[in-house]
Order: structure tokens, then sequence, then C-alpha cells
């Protein structure tokens, strides 16, 4: 990132501090000592705080208000969700008018004669309303203005205005796509002065350089942040999903973690602030659960196949099941003096997780579930270092992570470095605007996103692993394998297959089962035998849980903008000869 957009950058962060609706909460750096935290950047303006890697294991002072949570985390993913919704809204249109994509991202390149030239000094004033909202991206100066009222992700986009859009596309260029050009070219104004635009040239940084090996066969569904699905095919022969090949789901990029200065910071309503390194955590009593975690995305792509829907294209392989093993995160918080049944209104206290991975501006990834959960007594949150007995591998979240069985998996948050008891959800974009599910007439122009509550509880689903849609099979008896899984620690009844549309159904033989618990916290593996002929084209899944909840029979009416919670059906067509 260039000198010059870095200080736009900062310039823009500046205008945006302390609103009255924002307050920073001082408290918790000033109760926390000078030495627990440190701001991730300037300005003290909080988005995320990450350790000093000094803290010692020690509670120290005790602290009831938590109103320094009410701090509302804007950060640039809003802006860059925003723009990717509205560009493949965009996009669409595009499409259907015919106009092509690859023609606008070069206009982006190129001088336009008939418009005026800016120097970015120029365009660093126009960054509120009053001033209008300039942005610039390549050659091109941008009124985004009107944009901005359009924009799902509200005013999150401000963070860019009146400066250079390349640094945040830096940090995320999946974004750097032809329909996001789309959108900006309609509010071209002019042009960035040469010198202003070398200057934006220089090489960038690269925030992915450190990432991890990932084991080739991950199905890639993004590099940057990275993204893979295992095969369905690895996905039915084991229980467990070996640790290697168990799908990675990333926002942003791995963090850097030194395992000997890491600790966790705990804090909130009613409890004792504390501050605990790994050592401290593992002398806790271990325990193991064997636990599926799943993406609110997966099967996205099926979905999609009965109507586009936005965002990475699951198939089946976003799930795995792992034992994991570490301390009760219940153990944990009892010792900071936590106890759920001591909140008067406990359906309004939320456990917010912070991890460490963040943004250059300091946002890091986060999310809740509310206290509620802490008064079931079956409910069995882990704090876990260890996945399939194996220390927690980097891309899963090491060196600790929390795992909330059966609960969409945005919420076990890695890289844990704070848990948080607040009178709010955690306000990350992932809790309040993504894994969110709208009603099928919502559209990406529609959207209230305080409309529906966070996904928590994800519903039965099943799927046919051993098989892919279209694969040719010979007429006879075919061995048939697959998963089925539902949330809530609800388990399975039973797996059903038909091959005539749903005429007639078998049922099929859950192969492997967790060990009996209170809560079915893993998935079941499922197979049968499936005598095919010619006319045998189209198969069917379905799995019923253990609170007789079924599947929907396919898209149309669950359909949904982001495509979560893509629970259909699982059906896929052989070709029998
Ligand atoms: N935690 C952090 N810190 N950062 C993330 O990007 N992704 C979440 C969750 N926890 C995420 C996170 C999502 S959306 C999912 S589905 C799961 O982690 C994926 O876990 P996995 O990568 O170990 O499979």
């Amino acid at each position: 990132m260039s000198r010059k957009s870095i200080l736009a950058f900062n310039k823009s962060l500046v205008r945006l501090l302390p609103s009255s609706s924002h307050p920073i909460p001082i408290w918790t750096v000033l109760l926390s000592g000078p030495s627990t935290f440190r701001v991730h950047e300037s300005h003290s303006h909080r988005k995320c705080y990450s350790q000093n890697h000094s803290s010692k294991f020690n509670y120290s002072s005790e602290h009831e208000n938590a109103s320094g949570e009410s701090w509302n985390k804007s950060g640039i993913f809003g802006a860059f969700t925003g723009l990717t919704l509205a560009a493949y809204v965009a996009w669409r249109k595009s499409e259907q008018n015919g106009v092509h994509a690859a023609t606008v991202r070069m206009e982006s390149e190129e001088i336009k004669k008939d418009l005026p030239t800016y120097k970015s000094s120029e365009v660093a004033v126009h960054y509120n309303p009053e001033t209008k909202i300039w942005v610039t991206f390549k050659r091109g100066v941008y009124d985004v203005t009107e944009f901005v009222e359009k924009h799902p992700g509200g005013s999150r986009i401000m963070m860019a205005a009146g400066a250079s859009l390349e640094p945040f596309w830096e940090l995320y260029p999946v974004h750097q796509r032809p329909d996001v050009f789309q959108i900006l070219a309609k509010y071209r104004i002019g042009n960035l002065s040469e010198e202003d635009v070398l200057e934006q040239q220089q090489p960038a940084e690269d925030h992915f350089k450190n990432e991890p090996k990932r084991h080739p066969v991950l199905k890639q569904r993004s590099l940057k942040p990275f993204n893979g699905e295992t095969p369905p095919s690895i996905l039915a022969e084991q229980f467990y999903t070996p640790n290697d090949v168990f799908y990675v789901r990333n926002h942003l990029p791995v963090p850097q973690v030194d395992v000997k200065s890491y600790c966790l910071e705990i804090e909130g309503i009613s409890i004792k602030s504390s501050s605990l390194r790994l050592d401290d955590v593992k002398k806790f009593p271990k325990v193991t659960i064997a636990a599926t975690i799943q993406c609110g995305g997966n099967r996205r792509s099926d979905m999609s196949k009965a109507k586009p829907s936005a965002g990475l294209a699951w198939s089946g392989g976003a799930i795995g099941n792992a034992k994991w093993t570490g301390a009760s995160l219940k153990d944990i918080l009892k010792k900071a003096g936590f106890d759920p049944k001591k909140y008067p209104h406990p359906e309004k206290v939320h456990v917010q997780f912070e991890g460490l991975d963040s943004d250059q501006s300091g946002e890091c990834y986060g999310a809740s579930i509310p206290l509620t959960y802490f008064l079931d007594e079956n409910f069995e949150p882990v704090l876990a270092y260890e996945m399939n007995d194996k220390s927690i591998p980097i891309d899963h979240g090491f060196p600790l992570r929390v795992i909330l069985p059966g609960i969409v998996g945005a919420r076990s948050v890695k890289w844990l470095s704070r848990i948080i008891i607040s009178n709010q959800e955690s306000q990350s974009l992932w809790q309040q605007r993504d894994y969110k599910v709208f009603s099928p007439s919502v559209t990406m122009e529609s959207v209230d996103f305080n409309s529906a509550p966070a996904i928590m509880d994800t519903p039965v689903t099943s799927y046919i692993c051993s098989h892919e849609d279209g694969q040719v099979v010979a007429q006879g008896n075919i061995k048939m394998q697959g998963y089925a899984f539902s949330g809530g620690g609800r388990g399975i009844v039973r797996v059903e297959i038909s091959k005539n549309r749903g005429n007639t159904w078998e049922v099929a033989t859950i192969k492997h089962k967790a060990p009996s618990a209170a809560r079915n916290w893993a998935w079941v593996m499922w197979e049968a035998e499936v005598a095919v002929n010619k006319q045998d084209k189209e198969i069917w899944v379905k799995a019923v849980d253990t609170g007789y909840n079924q599947q929907p029979e396919d898209f149309k009416n669950v359909w949904n903008y982001r495509g979560l919670v893509s629970t259909a059906y699982h059906k896929i067509t052989l070709n029998v000869k």
C-alpha cells in the first residue's frame, strides 16, 4: 500500500471517529491495565484488541458494566460485502442489458478525455455527504454519494471515503471483479492525476504471504482468504474427518500467533476480568466431544442451481466432523465467576468471542451466542487445543478456538483472543449482516439486516457423498454413502433414499454414530445398496432428525439471496448404462 493511500485511509478513519452512538470503551483499556492490551490502531478508536504478550494468569479487576461493548465495529468488510452484493445485482442487470463487464474494467484503467483530472488531495476533501463522497480506483475518480444511500452495507463504505479503494482490494482480492467495476463505472466523474496514479502503483504488501500450506485435495473456493472444501467422496470414508483435509473457512488472513506469548482475555458483565495463557487453559480438566462443524454456506451451489445466490460456491464439503479436545468453556467461565443463573434477563446477555485475525483497520473476526445456551446443562462448549488427538492446526484456530456444538460454524471462533460477557451481540459484520437468512422475496437491494436473527442451531440436512451429479454407473446394485446432520444436538432418526422422485423410499443404514451422549453433536454416516436400472436416473436423499424435522423437498421456497442453510433434499442424476 502506498504511503499516500495509508494516509488517506487514516484520514477517513479519523473522520469516522467517535460519534455519540459509538462511544469509545476507554474503560475497558483502563480496567485492563495499561499493559494488558494494545489498541490495534491509533486515535484510540477501538476496533479490537490484541494481547501485549505479557499477561499472566491472573484474575484482576471485577466490573459489572459492559456498556463499552456497545461500540459498533464498523469496518471495511461491510463496504466490500456491500459492494460485492450490490455489484452482483449490477452484474445480473448488466448481463440482462448485454453490457460487457470486461469493457467496464478497462475503462477504469483508462483516462477519460471528456472528464476533468483531480489530485488525490482534491479527492480527500470529499468524504461526507455534504462535501460529496469520492473514491478513486486506478485512473478513475468516482462520486459514490448516491451509491452510499443504496449500499446494503450502509455507512461502512465510508471507510474508503475521500481515498483510494485499492488498499482495501489488496486485502480482499476477491472483490477485484468485473461486476464491482461495473458499479463503479456508473459513478465516474474524473481522472486521477498521473502522479497520484504512479504513487498508488507501488508494490502492495501481500497480507496473505504467511498462510499455512494446504492439502492439495481441498477444493479451493477462494485463495485469498483461503477457503477450501473437502471432496465429498473423502467425507464419506470416515466418521472423523482428517485434519489436513478438513474444510477451511477463513474470512481474513491467518494470524501469526506465538504460543509462548499467547493469552486469552475474559471480561464483561458480572465476571472477574482474567487473562489465561495456553498452559493455564490446559490445567483445566480435559474434555473431548465429537462435533460436526458446518459452514452456513454449505451446499450453496445446490441452492444456486434453483436461482443464483451470492457467496462462495460450496458444494457439500463445507462440513466436517472431529474430536475436539480442550477445556470446558463452562469451567473456564465459572472460574471467572460466571454464573448464567445470576443474570435477571439472560435472554438479553450474550457471550461474545473475538479472533486474532483482523484487517488493516484492526477489525477482527467476531461472533456471539446468547447466554441462554449456558443455562442448558447439556450444552458442551469446548475451548479446543486439540483436533482429532493432535494439536489444532493453524488453519483451524491454533492455539485455541471455541467449539460451539450444534451451532452454525461461523460462531466457533478460531484463534480465540477474547471472550466478553456483554449486554449485546457481537457487532461484527458476520453476526449482524452475514450468516442471517431472509425470506425468498428479500433481495440484496431490499434487505433489512435487523429483520432476521443471526443463525444459531442449524436445520437437518443430508448429502450423497459417494456419487456426483451426472456420474456414469452400471445398471445393478450401487453402494451409496453420505452424511446426515442436524444442529442443536438433535440426532438423526433416519435417512431415506428415493429413486422415483419420492413415490417410494428406502431407509438407509446408519453406519457410524457418535458414542451415545445427552446430545448428538456429530453427524451420522449412512450407506445404502440401491438397485438402479436405466429409468432410475434421479436419486434423492433426505433425513429426519430427532425433532421429526425433515428437509424441504426443493429450494424454491427456502431460497435466500445469500444461499445460506441450503438444506433441501440432495438430488443427483445418474447416468445409468
Ligand atoms: N474464526 C475466525 N477467527 N475467523 C474466521 O474467518 N470463520 C468461521 C469460523 N470461525 C472464522 C472463524 C466460519 S464462517 C466457519 S464455517 C468456521 O470457522 C470454519 O472452521 P474451519 O475453518 O476450522 O473449518
